[in-house]
């Protein structure tokens, strides 16, 4: 019998948020909401899905595996050397590259707990070590994941804006961190919702991206609504992007996604429009939980955290059973919680509906 590697025996394998279309089947329903897995309910820019409709007849060809016209025009938005970029099958990818890249089992990485799960699993499966720091306040202490740094680590993950919590870390606290950081250890900014993340103090890391031990990615997976094409990007020193090529397979980034996505960087008041969108869904949304006397972490991002309380989980399952898809957050040790991710109008208030009626059906059983 063929045995899988010591390190994968007891690794999880990532659960993904349901699909609808699963959803329908198992439960005989027509009307599924999904708002689980902090995609972009608005759909892709037009411009996007034309550039689509018209790559649809080169699919008999492989795709340009250095990705040049989308790293040219990327390169002149950014402001960077095209040889500062990388593009991943997903930002997804990106972290698999860093760590199969820069990692030897043995060595550490550090991560905030609760935060992205592939971090851990793809750390996990190289037989890298993770360390845990848990989050203060439901924000990432960075203080703390400073203070845990020895010989062995060799890399620190930071989600900003963090999921599943929606909360990110300001410039300051970015600066005096990576001033602790040696430079020997790779700082691995996330940073999938950047485009949705308004605030002043909110940090721009690739201006320090000459200190040579940094990497900031993006994607097209959010605010760009092309996650099911997958495409992610990293920004950083040529030496690093030099090293994460060197595991990158050659063609992994597909034709449409480099087409869609460089239509998509032409949108801008595509990109407008569905931030003003999300964010009357996010105050909706906030001012329905204030009604309905739930507490939320307010969030910089699509979806918001909020706390059902200790009977969470079958208010999901019920939610789930009247056709509203979020994500219960059990797997990530916050069993009071569910993550709603920001749909359209009438998705937000289905969700709020549904919601309501089960809380409603609750408080007279109790009494
Ligand atoms: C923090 C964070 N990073 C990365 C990703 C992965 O995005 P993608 O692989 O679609 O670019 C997600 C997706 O939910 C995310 O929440």
């Amino acid at each position: 019998m063929v045995e899988v590697r010591k390190e994968l025996r007891d690794l999880e394998v990532y659960v993904p948020g349901k699909p609808i279309e699963e959803l329908q089947r198992e439960m005989n329903l027509k009307h599924v909401v999904k708002l689980a897995s902090n995609e972009n309910a608005f759909g892709p820019s037009p411009k996007a899905l034309d550039a689509l409709k018209s790559a649809i007849y080169n699919v008999n060809r492989y795709p340009d595996s250095g990705c040049y016209y989308l790293r040219r025009r990327l390169a002149g938005i950014l402001g960077v050397d095209e040889g500062n970029l990388i593009f991943g099958n997903g930002s997804d990818e990106l972290i698999v590259l860093a760590v199969r890249a820069f990692l030897e089992a043995g060595d550490e990485v550090i991560v905030a707990d609760p935060t992205f799960l592939i971090y851990r699993i793809a750390s996990k499966a190289a037989g890298v070590n993770t360390v845990s720091v848990p989050l203060r306040n439901m924000r990432y202490d960075l203080e703390a994941m400073a203070s845990r740094i020895s010989a062995r680590t060799r890399m620190i993950f930071v989600a900003n804006p963090d999921n599943p919590t929606g909360t990110y870390v300001t410039k300051g606290e970015v600066e005096a961190f990576i001033e602790k950081v040696p430079e020997d250890i790779l700082l691995f900014f996330d940073e999938a919702y950047y485009e949705y993340a308004q605030g002043r103090d909110y940090p721009d890391t690739m201006r320090y991206m000459g200190r040579g031990n940094i990497v900031t990615t993006r994607t097209f997976s959010k605010i760009y609504g092309l996650a099911g094409l997958r495409l992610g990007y990293g920004v950083a020193d040529k030496r690093i992007i030099d090293g994460m090529n060197k595991v990158r397979e050659p063609f992994n980034v597909n034709l449409l996604a480099q087409e869609a996505a460089l239509a998509a960087l032409d949108d801008e008041e595509y990109v407008r429009f569905v931030r003003a969108e999300t964010d009357k869904g996010k105050k909706f949304l906030y001012s329905e939980f204030e009604r309905l006397g739930l507490e939320y972490v307010p969030s910089a991002t699509n979806f918001v955290l909020v706390k059902l309380g200790s009977n969470s989980e079958e208010i999901y399952q019920r939610l789930l059973r009247s056709g509203v898809i979020v994500r219960h957050m059990k797997a990530w040790g916050l069993g009071e919680y569910v993550r709603v991710t920001i749909g359209k109008d009438d998705e937000n208030r289905f969700f709020i509906k549904t919601l309501e009626t089960i809380l409603q059906d609750k408080s007279k059983n109790l009494t």
